[in-house]
């Protein structure tokens, strides 16, 4: 049988697994996104175009790949929809799993609310919904995004949960739905969306039966994951590689190469812990230079040293088969490079991602900076310094970096046999 292979974030996510997923879905038949919903960003740049894109797979732009949005998904019918107002030639190249959970409306009202209320202690989520609609799923008061293919129930039961919900609603201010307008949305979400809908699982059996070549793409980043990740400062999915088997309905053993993706530094949006931020001019040069705001909501990330520590952590818990090494040429020109190495926490020095990083203070290990990388696709090309960073990355790491990307368009991309 033939293997899926897989990509996944390896830090806070953001790490340029768009350009990736597209890079490879050239010589893939399906890409399939398993986790996650809208609060993904992927900015994909080829030949001079830019697209953004959230919820539907990054492999869109190979017109001779098959869609999947796996069960795993959350999926927001009016952001989908909207989203697939880019593409003209969409029906037949995209499918969405039944078992994919709905994220409606309301969702992103409780997920802004509950934010409001946690005051200093917010999770800085992106606000549109995720936590709420996971949260409906797993306390299994959710709907499925099935259920589109009879509105009027679909209507009638999330009324009734309205009913049962209605005096929590109240304290946090969220809007009851008005009957006639919530049954008019959803009719119009069944007829836009009904051709896409389907049992997804068995296409991506039949596709690895037969030979094809599947694509497994991830959302957001390990230290995200609901599990591994900076608990509570996560998001609600399994981002991880183990994602992809639930996400899917795929057994362990079809799932082939692990590609993770890594900035050459790290980046962070929202709150919580991110031991190697740079509070100074080198973080303020990596945010203006790498463009670092976010495509789903346009905040500034938060810019530091890459993290060999977490990304150790990240290679052995995704089981990485290789890195590909993004944003290399954000760190064209600084005299300084610095790596984390280790944590401090009090006063003991560890070399691994304990319970919890809160307070941690980074060990670093500084490396000679260079001049330029930007555009280079050739790994002897590349200047000196950044070859020696770049191995010693790979030492650090425990995992060899077969791609190395030197700008956002999809051909300035470096792969090491
Ligand atoms: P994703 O969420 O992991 O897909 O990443 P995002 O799309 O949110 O962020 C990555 C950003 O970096 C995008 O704007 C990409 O166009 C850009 N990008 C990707 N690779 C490179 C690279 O090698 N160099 C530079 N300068 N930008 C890159
Ligand atoms: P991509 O796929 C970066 C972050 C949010 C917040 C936390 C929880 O583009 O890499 P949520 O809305 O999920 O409940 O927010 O997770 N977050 C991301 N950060 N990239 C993403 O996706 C993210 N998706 C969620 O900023 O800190
Ligand atoms: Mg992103």
């Amino acid at each position: 049988m033939q293997k899926a292979d897989l990509i996944v974030g390896l830090q806070w996510g953001d790490e340029g697994k768009g350009k990736i997923v597209d890079h490879l879905a050239q010589k893939y038949d399906y890409v399939c996104r398993f986790a996650g919903g809208h609060n993904a960003g992927h900015t994909i740049v080829t030949e001079g175009k830019k697209y953004a894109l959230h919820l539907v797979p990054s492999g869109v732009l190979n017109k001779d790949a098959i869609n999947i949005v796996g069960n795993g998904v959350v999926l927001s019918p009016k952001d989908f929809i909207k989203e697939l107002e880019q593409f003209d030639d969409i029906e037949g190249r995209i499918y969405i799993s039944d078992k994919a959970h709905l994220l409606l409306p309301y969702h992103a009202q409780i997920d802004q609310a509950k934010e409001r209320l946690k005051g200093d202690k917010a999770i800085g989520t992106t606000g549109k919904g995720i936590g709420p609609a996971y949260g409906d799923k797993i306390t299994r008061v959710g709907h499925r995004v099935g259920e589109l293919l009879n509105p009027q129930k679909l209507c009638e039961d999330i009324l009734s949960y309205f009913k049962i919900n209605k005096p929590i609603f109240d304290a946090m201010g969220v809007e009851v739905p008005d009957g006639d307008e919530l049954l008019k949305e959803l009719e119009f979400y069944s007829q836009k969306l009904s051709p896409f809908i389907t049992d997804t699982t068995l296409m991506v059996w039949d596709a690895l039966d037969s030979g094809k070549r599947v694509l497994l793409e991830g959302a957001q980043g390990t230290m995200l994951d609901i599990d591994h990740g900076t608990y509570p400062y996560v998001t609600s999915s399994t981002t991880i590689s183990a994602g992809a088997c639930s996400g899917l309905g795929i057994a362990p053993h079809t799932i082939g190469k692990v590609v993770g993706i890594a900035k050459a530094y790290c980046t962070r949006v929202g709150n919580g812990p991110f031991p190697s931020e740079d509070f100074g001019k080198d973080g303020e040069y990596l945010r203006e230079k790498g463009h670092e705001f976010g495509t789903t909501t346009g905040r500034p990330r938060r810019c530091g040293w890459f993290d060999a520590v977490a990304m150790k952590h990240a290679v052995r818990l995704n089981g990485v088969s290789k890195i590909a090494l993004m944003k290399l040429d954000v760190l064209d020109g600084l005299d300084e490079v610095k790596v984390c190495v280790g944590y401090e926490i009090e006063g003991k020095v560890i070399d691994y991602v304990p319970y919890s990083l809160e307070g941690a203070k980074p060990v670093y290990k500084s490396f000679k900076g260079w001049q330029k990388s930007e555009g280079v696709r050739e790994f002897d090309k590349l200047p000196k310094e950044a070859q020696d960073y770049i191995m010693e990355l790979e030492k650090l790491c425990g995992a060899k970096i077969g791609i190395i990307s030197t700008s956002p368009d999809r051909e300035d991309t470096i792969i090491r046999s």
